[in-house]
């Protein structure tokens, strides 16, 4: 039989961009408008607010035009002068780029290094805090997407929360809209995240929120910026508009799908991303892949290592290309080792099937003796139990 398979449909599963619901893409494609109007600032209101809910906090989230890494940027050169000192806890290539910031804003970094798949131990956090008074700010990641790890934002809050001129900086590009996040009552002074993750749009935006001691840092910072000069934004915002041309589609997906987050309500959106995370790590367990982050898992991405052998730059192309379904690989020491399979954003369980039965078949084709059908089982045996009664 010389036949093969010749049509195939896309499914996106990586950790951002993620999928973008139909309703959403169609809401975006209503004819533009122009920012300086009634009709835009009245949906920037909304929006507004729903991202105050969505990120816990009664402090303005501002929006940026932008992806991810403008936030960050915005964070470090709208806080830290040229000479300050800053904790970067590094644990992975997103982390990286804090240290990057940081060190191209002139500030001096103290590395907390941390295992690749490993969580901060909050206590070492606290410890390089008392010796060292003048840290104006810590900053982490919330899921560090290239090691798929959680690392444990309330408890290295509750060490920075009394310390007045310290601020916390979290990169929750991956975990906003994933793992709850207290962001006023842990005290978080800075919460980040990106469009294209669990808000379920096209890259192009990120959020940013700050706190009063994060605005306090801000009133007395005197780095060269232009376009992201936060004080300006805010007061643009404050006002239903932005300092520059808005995102005027983005925002106008934005609504839509916080209106989509809150009408599933908050925890049932964590839960969701929790089930599906776990029935991936079970999933992957039953394979016989090692999971990459053991002790302290995120829920909006699962790593596994391949089985010794595989070559898993080639494997990864071969999913994409012959089964139509587009996961991660390993970053820097990870490339070419790891699976990063997603479940962040609009994804739901005959998603993560998909990934683990598609996963399963390309192991075989590539030669590994693994028990066909034992992930997607796994998977299944976790989901039953969610699945609503009759
Ligand atoms: C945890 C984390 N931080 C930062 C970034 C960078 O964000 P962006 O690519 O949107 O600039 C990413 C992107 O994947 C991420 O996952």
């Amino acid at each position: 039989m010389g036949e093969k398979i010749s049509m195939l449909k896309k499914y996106l599963l990586t950790p951002g961009p993620t999928q973008v619901p139909e309703t959403v893409l169609l809401e975006m494609a209503i004819p533009m408008m122009h920012h300086r109007t009634s009709e835009f600032e009245s949906i920037f209101s909304e929006v507004r607010q729903g991202l105050k809910t969505v990120f816990k906090t009664d402090n303005d989230v501002l929006i940026l035009l932008g992806s991810g890494t403008l936030a960050m940027e915005a964070a470090v050169i709208n806080t830290l002068n040229d000479g300050d000192t800053a904790l970067v806890i590094n644990g992975g290539k997103f982390a990286e780029r804090w240290t990057q910031l940081c060190s191209m804003a002139g500030v001096n970094v103290i590395e907390l290094k941390i295992e690749w798949g490993e969580a901060v131990d909050p206590q070492d956090v606290k410890k390089i805090l008392d010796e060292t008074p003048n840290i104006k700010a810590v900053l982490m990641q919330g899921s560090e997407t290239s090691t798929t790890v959680y690392h444990p934002i309330k408890e290295v809050a509750e060490i920075i929360k009394g310390r007045d001129n310290t601020i916390l900086v979290v990169d929750g590009i991956t975990s906003v809209g994933v793992h709850d996040t207290e962001t006023d009552k842990w005290g978080v002074d800075i919460l980040i995240s990106g469009s294209q993750k669990a808000f379920m749009l096209p890259p192009g935006l990120s959020f940013i929120s700050l706190s009063k001691k994060a605005w306090g840092m801000v009133d007395k910072n005197s780095q060269k910026k232009f376009y992201i000069d936060l004080k300006k934004e805010r007061k643009n915002q404050e006002k239903n508009t932005t300092a520059w041309t808005a995102g005027v589609s983005l925002i106008i997906g934005l609504n839509k799908v916080l209106k989509m987050l809150l009408e599933e309500g908050l925890d049932n959106v964590f839960n969701r991303h929790k089930i599906n995370a776990l029935a991936t790590r079970s999933a992957c367990t039953a394979i016989g892949l090692k999971l990459l982050a053991e002790k302290s898992p995120s829920d909006a991405v699962t790593g596994c290592y391949l089985p010794d052998g595989i070559d898993g730059k080639a494997f990864v192309k071969f999913l994409r290309t012959k089964c139509g379904v587009a996961i991660a690989g390993g970053q820097d020491q990870l490339d070419g080792k790891v699976l990063r399979i997603s479940h962040l954003g609009y994804h739901d369980l005959f998603d993560t099937i998909t990934a683990i039965s598609s996963i399963e078949m390309g192991l075989v084709k590539f030669g590994a003796d693994i028990p066909l059908s034992a992930g997607v089982k796994a998977a299944q045996e976790i989901f039953i139990k969610y699945i609503p009664e009759k």
